[in-house]
């Protein structure tokens, strides 16, 4: 942009430049825009999904100029256009001339021309939202410049600014907040030059996509850089950095011999948290080679660290940004589960390099065609490298039951593939990610791992540079196998949590065992389920079938077992081989759970078996029902996993012994009451507790005694995971009998020597969690830790938010002052989202408090929530999607004080369309 001829352009870099005007129109029509959108605000729009049309004339090639300066930014833009050769000439939208997408209450419009004339009034229409340009032909060059505030951005979509430095979110919609621009992800252009200015001192490191053209000092201080990235890509997936960072870095030699410059970014004190991402980065560049021939595709890789960030992290290409607490990492500040979460992000955004940069998405309808697929890849990546395949597997079904089907269960359920938005944003969800990935392990599950293989090199051969859609990803993976998809394509379509029902029967005589499943969802016709099942001897606990894959194509399927020597016991839905409820037929047989929890081969279904009974025992109890044989169930099973030598990973030990969560448990039931849920939880843990009270702490001692033989040296591998893990429950169950005063000082004060003594933030953190809910005689010992853990943290983001969010989960009587106390507090900050998050979500998830039969929790919410959809509607969005909306289940009294709260909200002057799509949702009949 620099020989640009427009008159704005010419004009020194001040903040002069602000008044200056090269079109007096658009000058005046942007004063008199941001005034009517200020009095009306623009009616949110709803989109659909088979509205969709290409339009007539697209970017081809792009110029971007970026000026940064002290309390505002310059944006240039120059745009060569071309026609759309996926057009068909009746088939573009309703629009003859180039559409741009610009939020106008984001971007001032300087000037505005086309082949180097400027454009009069009567050549452009500017709406809100919107500019349109008139007669465009192949090769116009249309050049434009804006004024944009980025210090003000506090929705943090587009460019704006987090502590000191500058840096960009673009997907879905936020490059329209940098400029105007078809901001849509079927238009993909080259990048050809980014430059970008700024004051050398403030922000010596300059980022975009791509490569490096150029670099260089300006007059009065300021320096240059200028980025070409070769690759065409969409709007979405631009960014920039701009800051006085530290850098980490390393290189990568790919499989064909391309030498990668890795370089990490952070705050200079930061720089050496991030040893492994950049580890766990040179991973998931091996996997990807190893397992899809995937090679990276540029000679240098960026990576950023941000404090202000709304997500985990993005894949803008060659330029990751991350939020800091998926990619910063030290055993002092950080538990094994952060470990993961670096592990799982890097290896996230790496992977969308090909599945999502390379390969893209049409439009936003398609997200879990990237999503979905990418994230699939990064659990695979996560449990193959750390040799622990039935742990992640563990962990990632937890988040699916957990969240993706409560999400199901509520007024935002939708399809993986939806079929209508209002704001984008609000379907960045566990359905279109978690249940995405799920629907696309089915596919490895029916096709096998080399037919997988062979269907997504189909999918790369077929659409590598383009833009494409859930269909087409179905048609490779279909075509590269030779077998008919169509019913399987239902998924895509078909909300809600289908169920899976079993019974069957046994015939001696004939050795024959028969298995009937059948399947009801909400679509019409029958979904293609993939159930793996194997069967168990009932006599010797052995396995005698091993597994299989059952196709379940019908409402209702018999499948036989022939040449049985005695009746078994099916171990159904191995692995979680699909995303659906499994219920029995007739009443559930808990001692056959007891057999499956002790014997099962298949380590998930082991695990999934005590959960279930373990959830049985608890919901007896809280409906004061007869439990004693439950009970003597759960003892058994308990003991046996406390002591089974044939358990080798003390991870899966440790999971086997935990009971589920008490959001797991809410799904079991028909009306949630949070506190009796709670309640009964508790108590059977402690009874649990009491009576293996020795052999827990026999177990604790035992590993407490190995982890200090390995001294010093922290690992976050397998073995030393599964340790801390281990230890951790025990000393969790060990501290729940706190029934008594004595009782209660004497888990205070193994909670407190756990606390001093831990090496690292899992064992630091998991006493603390158990701390913060003291009571009677362990309050000194609450009160000591809150004080040592807000001193210990010394300012650390990612340490701090820790200590808000384990306070905000406390299980304490007065846990609402408390809470209120935690927002008043001078480190709590709106503008944050992960403090946010810390708080306030974990108050949400905190559900025996937030549900408190008062509703103070409620309003407590309420309030927040007003304020920060002021601030950061996308976070304010987020948050009420995952608490609010859900009332229909929380029975009439709660549903009623709930639904006050959406009211409200819903009546606010000036909600945002973020918050105001969930509200809407939420009070939908
Ligand atoms: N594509 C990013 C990821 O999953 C997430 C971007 C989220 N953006 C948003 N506006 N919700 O890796
Ligand atoms: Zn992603």
């Amino acid at each position: 942009m620099a020989n640009s001829t427009d008159v704005a352009l010419g004009a020194p870099p001040s903040k002069k430049l602000r008044t200056v005007k090269s079109s007096p129109n658009t000058e005046a029509l942007n004063a008199a825009l941001a005034a009517s959108s200020i009095a009306n605000p623009p009616k949110p729009v709803e989109v659909i999904r088979t509205d969709y049309k290409p339009l007539k004339w697209i970017v081809k090639e792009v110029e971007l100029e970026f000026r940064l300066f002290d309390g505002y930014t310059v944006v240039d833009s120059t745009l060569i256009i071309g026609k759309n050769p996926n057009a068909a000439d009746d088939d573009h939208n309703e629009y003859e001339g180039l559409v741009l997408n610009g939020d106008e209450t984001n971007v001032k419009l300087l000037s505005l021309s086309k082949d180097d004339v400027n454009l009069t009034r009567d050549e452009y229409d500017l709406s809100p939202g919107k500019l349109i340009v008139s007669n465009v032909q192949e090769g116009s060059v249309v050049k434009m410049t804006v004024e944009i505030v980025p210090e003000d951005n506090l929705q943090l979509s587009g460019l704006y600014k987090s502590g000191g430095m500058f840096c960009s979110q673009c997907e879905a919609e936020g490059f329209r907040r940098i400029t105007y621009y078809p901001d849509r992800p079927d238009v993909m252009a080259t990048f050809k030059r980014v430059r970008i200015e700024a004051e050398k001192a403030k922000f010596p490191v300059l980022l975009s996509n791509g490569n490096l053209l150029e670099e260089g000092d300006c007059e009065d201080g300021k320096h240059y850089a200028v980025w070409h990235d070769p690759y065409p890509k969409p709007s979405y997936l631009f960014a920039l950095v701009a800051g006085d960072l530290g850098c980490m870095s390393d290189t990568y030699m790919t499989k064909s011999g391309r030498k990668v410059d890795l370089k990490f970014y952070s705050e200079h004190g930061n720089v050496s948290k991030l040893r492994y991402a950049v580890e766990s980065l040179k991973r998931a560049m091996k996997w990807d080679e190893d397992t899809f021939g995937l090679e990276y595709d540029l000679d240098l890789f960026n990576v950023v660290a941000v404090e202000s960030f709304n997500m985990g992290a993005m894949e803008n290409k060659s330029l990751n940004v991350f939020n800091i607490s998926c990619v910063l990492a030290c055993p002092i500040t950080s538990t094994d589960a952060n470990y993961q979460r670096v592990e799982g992000i890097i290896g996230h955004e790496y992977f969308h390099n090909w599945t999502g940069n390379r390969v893209t998405c049409r439009d936003w309808f398609q997200l879990t065609l990237k999503e979905g697929l990418t994230v699939f890849r990064d659990q695979q990546f996560s449990g193959q490298v750390n040799n622990s395949a039935a742990v992640k597997r563990i962990e990632d079904v937890l988040v699916v039951r957990g969240r993706q089907f409560n999400e199901d269960a509520g007024p935002m359920s939708h399809p993986i593939r939806p079929d209508s938005y209002v704001a984008m944003d609000n379907f960045y969800t566990a359905t279109v990610y978690r249940k995405g990935a799920e629907v696309i392990r089915m596919y490895d599950t029916i096709l096998g791992s080399k037919g997988f293989r062979a269907g997504m090199d189909l999918y790369f051969k077929r659409h590598d540079g383009q833009a494409v859609t859930c269909d087409d990803f179905l048609a490779a993976m279909a075509d590269a196998n030779n077998v008919d998809l169509s019913q399987f394509a239902r998924w895509y379509s078909t909300s809600g949590t289908p169920t899976v029902t079993y019974s069957s029967s046994f015939d001696a005589e004939k050795g024959l065992y028969q298995l009937t499943l059948s399947q009801s969802s909400r679509s019409d016709e029958p979904l293609f389920i993939p159930v793996a099942v194997g069967l168990m001897d009932k006599e010797s606990g052995e396995e005698v079938v091993s597994t299989v894959i059952l196709e379940l194509k019908e409402a209702k399927q018999t499948f036989d077992f022939s040449d049985l020597k005695g009746n078994v016991v099916p171990s159904i839905l191995r692995n979680f081989s699909a995303p659906v409820k499994l219920v029995p037929a007739s009443d559930i047989d808990e001692s056959e759970l007891a057999f499956l929890a002790c014997h099962d081969t298949d380590g998930f279904n082991r695990w999934d078996s005590a959960q279930r009974l373990y959830t049985c025992a608890i919901l007896k109890v809280m409906g004061q029902e007869e439990s004693k044989s439950t009970i003597d169930l759960v003892h058994q099973t308990f003991g046996k996993t406390l002591t089974d030598e044939t358990i080798s990973d003390d991870s899966i030990r440790a999971y086997a012994l935990k009971l589920p969560s008490e959001s797991t448990l809410a799904e079991s039931v028909e009306v949630i009451d949070p506190p009796a849920i709670h309640l009964a939880r508790k108590l059977v843990m402690t009874m649990i507790a009491r009576t293996f009270q020795d052999q827990l702490m026999s177990c604790y001692n035992k590993l407490t005694a190995l982890i200090e033989k390995d001294g010093a040296e922290f690992n976050v591998d397998g073995v030393s995971v599964g340790r801390r893990r281990l230890r951790n429950v025990c000393l969790a169950y060990l501290c729940s009998i706190v029934d008594t005063a004595e009782e209660q000082s004497t888990a205070a004060a193994l909670a407190t020597r756990h606390f001093e003594s831990a090496t690292g933030m899992t064992d630091k953190l998991s006493a603390f969690n158990i701390l913060v809910s003291m009571r009677g005689g362990g309050e000194e010992a609450r009160d000591a830790a809150i004080k040592k853990f807000y001193e210990d943290a010394n300012g650390d983001p990612l340490v701090l938010d820790k200590w808000f969010a384990s306070q905000a989960s406390a299980d304490l009587p007065d846990i609402i002052e408390r809470v209120k106390n935690l927002v008043a507090h001078p480190d709590y900050s709106l503008e944050k989202p992960n403090r946010c998050r810390s708080v306030i979500m974990s108050f949400t998830m905190n559900e025996a408090h937030f549900h408190d039969a008062s509703g103070k929790g409620y309003e407590f919410l309420g309030e927040m929530l007003e304020k920060l959809d002021k601030v950061n509607p996308k976070v304010a969005a987020r948050t009420t999607a995952g608490s609010l909306i859900g009332w229909k289940r929380y029975g009439d009294e709660r549903a009623k004080k709930m639904k006050i709260q959406l009211e409200k909200l819903k009546a606010l002057p000036r909600i945002s369309n973020d918050l105001s799509e969930i509200v809407a949702k939420g009070l939908k009949k």
